[in-house]
């Protein structure tokens, strides 16, 4: 068996040209969505996600506005700044690219975030908004793996889902989402986490396996149930030799793909999976904001 591949490109780009087309009708009343973006010191991974966010508000008519700080910024000065994106009106929504230095309170900066404004749904408000099941913003991740199952006719609803990893990004709420009673959920969800006693036993059980656990190919194929669906949120850089790649690293995700590949019958590929459905829900995030302030929506 060989496992269908799941494209997250090509199902982003039609969200993309969706957004685009919307963005052109709210262009001729006079409305243009902006995304903002910080970030703080040199981390070579935000720096690539910033700029691909930023090209991505590019290709859809956004504006965006990134603001970059040195490593040595303080926390005042990081609040000062994200209370200038609060009241920015040309700001429709923005975050703050994780992780932030050491030396900076995280908790205190997302919680200065206007939750109207808070695109990631990282807020405390947000979060509590999402547990709730009356969330104002889905946050981009988890929005972005149920979007990708929607959109390849992959129905959760009575499945044995099991993610692993509990992060407040990515295993958590995608937790709440698969558990819930609507669209899109209904997913009998189990959460395994670095204490797990014997994954495997999990992972054999598992009709969807979501790996958001941020080690490289911690799943092998010889884990999973023969035809199940592997969704794969992990990216990892793995140096290797110049020769091989000349940035000097490869990218690859939570799952052995070579392995994953022979047992499961659908599988997301890193990259080209979940990554760009993540910024193609932060545009829609965005998106929303806009509409919202211009009152077209609630
Ligand atoms: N760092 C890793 N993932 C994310 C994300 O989704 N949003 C932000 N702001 N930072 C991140």
């Amino acid at each position: 068996m060989s496992a269908k591949i799941i494209d997250g490109k090509a199902v982003s780009d039609l969200i993309k040209n969706e957004i685009a087309e919307e963005t052109a009708q709210l262009q001729k009343k006079g409305i243009t969505p902006g995304l903002g973006f910080i970030l703080v010191g040199d981390d070579p991974a935000s720096q690539t996600y910033v700029r691909m966010k930023g090209k991505a508000c590019e290709r859809v008519g956004f504006y965006s506005l990134t603001e970059r700080r040195p490593t040595e910024t303080t926390q005042e000065e990081l609040l000062d700044l994200v209370n200038r994106f609060n009241v920015n009106p040309d700001i429709h929504g923005f975050l703050i690219q994780l992780p932030l230095p050491g030396h900076l309170n995280e908790v205190e900066i997302i919680e200065s975030v206007d939750p109207v404004k808070d695109v990631d749904c990282f807020t405390p408000y947000n979060v509590g908004s999402l547990t709730s099941g009356r969330e104002s913003f889905m946050p981009c991740t988890p929005a972005g793996v149920i979007e990708l199952m929607r959109r390849s006719d992959i129905d959760p609803s009575g499945k044995h889902v099991v993610i692993v990893g509990r992060s407040n990004i990515v295993g958590r709420p995608l937790a709440t989402l698969l558990s819930r009673k609507s669209e899109g959920g209904n997913a009998t969800v189990t959460l395994c986490h670095s204490r797990t006693r014997d994954i495997s036993q999990f992972l054999r059980q598992a009709d969807i396996v979501v790996a958001a656990i941020g080690s490289p190919e911690f799943i092998h194929g010889d884990q999973l149930k023969p035809g199940c669906i592997v969704i794969d949120v992990g990216v990892n850089r793995v140096n290797v030799p110049e020769s091989e790649d000349k940035r000097g690293y490869r990218l690859v995700g939570d799952v052995h793909f070579d392995s994953a590949c022979k047992i499961a019958s659908a599988i997301t590929p890193v990259p080209g999976g979940v990554g760009p459905m993540t910024i193609a829900m932060l545009l829609k995030n965005t998106l929303i904001a806009a509409k919202r302030k211009a009152g077209i929506i609630q």
